[in-house]
């Protein structure tokens, strides 16, 4: 119902405007159209390579913010999903990432850590098996790291923690995601925070080293 009345106002609108447009005589609007489209079709050349640009710029920019691609994280050397650990297994947080509070480099468990449980469950699972492989050849695993802070901010978790900031507020809800996607912290988020919980601003000269 609602398209039948929107063409039908279009339609009324678009004969109105001609009408007003060719000063009540429509046919010349048809003859104005045929006219430019012949003009077109003259400079097909020129318009074919223009549209194709147009098109071209339009896709490159679609792949590069919104492709789904850009929507979810790295591929990471095993698919370790936070939704199944962390979320629906609700495994804390600090089991695998004991020192988050403790050092300034929290760093990713390592296998240890996975072996604690998968030594026992889906032990055969191919994908853990990869784990034991970097176990036992001694490779710490090739995680990708996913959140970045510009090279000359020191960022300290220890600060944060003690004063209970959830986690989530600076990465997200990590309980629903699969693959983490991860950010490129700028210094405006960690202002805006500062102004909003009055922490310090001059922080500048501890956190600029
Ligand atoms: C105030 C914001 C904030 C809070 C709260 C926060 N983080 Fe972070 N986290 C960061 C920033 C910024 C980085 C990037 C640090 C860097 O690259 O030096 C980071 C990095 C990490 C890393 C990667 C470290 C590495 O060595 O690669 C882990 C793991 C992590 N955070 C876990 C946690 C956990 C678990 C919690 C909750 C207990 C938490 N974070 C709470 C801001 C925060
Ligand atoms: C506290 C126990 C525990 C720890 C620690 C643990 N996991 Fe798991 N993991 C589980 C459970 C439970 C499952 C679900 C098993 C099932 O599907 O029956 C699972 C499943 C998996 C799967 C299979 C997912 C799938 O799609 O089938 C992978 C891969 C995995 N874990 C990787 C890891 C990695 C990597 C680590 C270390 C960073 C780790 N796990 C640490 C308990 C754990
Ligand atoms: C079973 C172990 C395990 C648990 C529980 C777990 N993590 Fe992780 N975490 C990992 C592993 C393995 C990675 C590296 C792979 C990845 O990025 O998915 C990681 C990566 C991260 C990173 C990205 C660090 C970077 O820059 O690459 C953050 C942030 C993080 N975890 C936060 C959390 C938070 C918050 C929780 C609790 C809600 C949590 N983790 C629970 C194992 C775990
Ligand atoms: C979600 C809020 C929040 C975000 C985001 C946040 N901070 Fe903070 N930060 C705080 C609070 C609250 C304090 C005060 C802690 C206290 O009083 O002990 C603090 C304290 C600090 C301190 C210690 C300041 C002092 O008094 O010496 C430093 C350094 C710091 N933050 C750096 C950063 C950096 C760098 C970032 C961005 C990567 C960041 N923070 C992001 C809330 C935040």
């Amino acid at each position: 119902m609602e398209i039948l009345i929107t063409s039908f106002s279009l339609l009324t609108l678009a004969v109105v405007v001609i009408l007003i447009g060719t000063r009540g005589r429509p046919m010349r609007f048809f003859t104005a159209f045929g006219e430019t489209l012949e003009r077109v079709w003259q400079n097909r050349g020129p318009m074919f390579w223009v549209s194709a640009c147009v098109v071209l710029v339009l896709g490159f920019l679609f792949f590069f913010y919104a492709s789904p691609a850009t929507r979810i994280g790295a591929t990471q050397p095993i698919p370790f999903s936070h939704r199944l650990h962390a979320g629906h297994k609700a495994i804390e947080c600090r089991f695998c990432h004991s020192y988050v509070d403790k050092s300034i480099h929290p760093g990713l468990p390592a296998v240890e850590k996975c072996l604690f449980c998968h030594t026992y469950i889906i032990a055969n699972h191919p994908e853990i098996k990869k784990e034991h492989d970097y176990f036992n050849s001694n490779t710490p695993t090739p995680w990708v790291k996913v959140y970045e802070l510009a090279e000359h901010v020191l960022f300290n978790h220890e600060r944060h923690i003690k004063k209970e900031i959830a986690c989530e507020s600076c990465h997200g809800e990590v309980k629903e995601m699969d693959r983490l996607k991860g950010e490129r912290f700028k210094m405006g988020f960690c202002i805006e925070c500062h102004r909003e919980k009055k922490a310090n601003l001059g922080c500048w000269l501890a956190c600029h080293s």
